[in-house]
């Protein structure tokens, strides 16, 4: 098993070396290269992340794993290629190609992103694929550049998450390296294993589209879970994402808000669930009071309840003592 480890991560290390070659100094890479520069990504930045591309006629591994004599057992292993009736043809073709690193730096795995071309019907095609789950690759255990994050993560004592790969990268270019996505899914305890490891405090940045906000939610659920972990939310103007944020407002602008405009997860409830109603109808204002008290039965730490009782409590002038009675009676029935 050792042995096959070894073999599947020289097998992912070529893989990687070529795409990223194709995409930097062959023809058919241009488009893809055209169409990052066009995102603003530079080839420093290219490098950085070993990006690359998986040209569409499906045979650039086919042909290199076959000149090295790979197995068909370990090409199946692989996840890099898919079995025909005539043999292994490359599963990535027409991506985008996307290392995806353990938490040593060695690629364990690929995300591939469609160009948005003519030539393919982006409604038929996911505009992210990944690997399948392989013996390197378990994607509830891994998060896209942790490798690199972590050691910026520890020294500032934050980590930040965000949605997507293109967000990482353009925040990496703005300078805010610390930060990571997971694999298009939701957060693990495994990934938050992970974070605690290496840092007291984790800033949620994702995207500030309704599918964003939602994830938000259920992220802030998930890791005020660890009370030993700080939680912060940036939520941008606009429904945009960082990358789209740092494009329209500049990296000035993003570092400015990614330095000031944070607010805490009752903050961000606070606003999450007052959006569309009408805070004048007494109706509506007691039903946004009562949800409210139950957020605030979720936090435990007692500190952290009083301040945003008080918020709370200021905000629609009722006294901290309705709010602590209120809270209680939630309490016992959770009980
Ligand atoms: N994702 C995925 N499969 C999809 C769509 C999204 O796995 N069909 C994952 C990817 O990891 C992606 C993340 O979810 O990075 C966020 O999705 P989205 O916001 O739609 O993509 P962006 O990261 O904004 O991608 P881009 O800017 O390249 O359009
Ligand atoms: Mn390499
Ligand atoms: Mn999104
Ligand atoms: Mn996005
Ligand atoms: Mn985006």
């Amino acid at each position: 098993a050792m042995r096959q480890r070894q073999e599947l991560l020289k097998l992912h290390e070529t893989a990687a070396d070529i795409y990223h070659h194709v995409l930097l100094n062959t023809e058919a890479g241009e488009e893809a290269l055209h169409y990052l520069k066009e995102r603003g990504m530079t080839e420093e930045l290219i490098k950085e992340f070993e990006i690359g591309y998986a040209p569409k006629e499906r045979i650039l591994l086919q042909k290199v794993f076959e000149r090295d004599n790979v197995s068909d057992e370990l090409l199946a292993e692989s996840g890099l290629m898919t079995e025909r009736d005539e043999g292994f043809i490359d599963r990535f073709y027409q991506r985008i190609m996307f290392p995806i690193r353990d938490d040593k730096g060695k690629t364990v795995a690929f995300s591939g992103r469609v160009l948005p071309s003519e030539t393919v019907d982006t409604s038929k095609q996911p505009k992210y694929l990944n690997s399948p789950e392989t013996p390197l690759f378990n994607k509830r255990q891994v998060l896209f550049n942790f490798d690199k994050a972590k050691a910026i993560a520890r020294k500032e004592q934050e980590l930040i998450l965000f949605e997507g790969f293109m967000d990482v990268i353009a925040s990496w270019r703005a300078g805010v390296k610390q930060g990571v996505a997971s694999m298009g899914t939701s957060l693990t305890n495994e990934q938050i294993n992970m974070i605690k490891r290496q840092s007291k405090n984790v800033v949620i940045a994702y995207d500030g589209d309704s599918a964003g906000i939602e994830a938000t939610h259920r992220a802030i659920d998930l890791l005020s879970a660890q009370t030993d972990l700080g939680i912060s939310i940036l939520s941008l103007p606009g429904g945009l994402d960082p990358d789209d944020f740092i494009k329209e407002n500049g990296e000035d602008r993003y570092r400015e808000i990614m330095k000031n405009g944070r607010e805490s997860p009752f903050s961000f409830y606070m606003r999450y669930h007052q959006k569309g109603k009408n805070m004048k109808n007494e109706q509506e204002k007691f039903a946004y009071i009562e949800t409210m008290v139950k957020e605030l039965a979720k936090i435990p730490s007692v500190i952290e309840r009083e301040v945003y009782i008080t918020q709370l409590s200021e905000e629609f002038s009722i006294s901290p003592e309705a709010i602590e009675s209120e809270l209680q009676k939630v309490k016992q029935v959770d009980r």
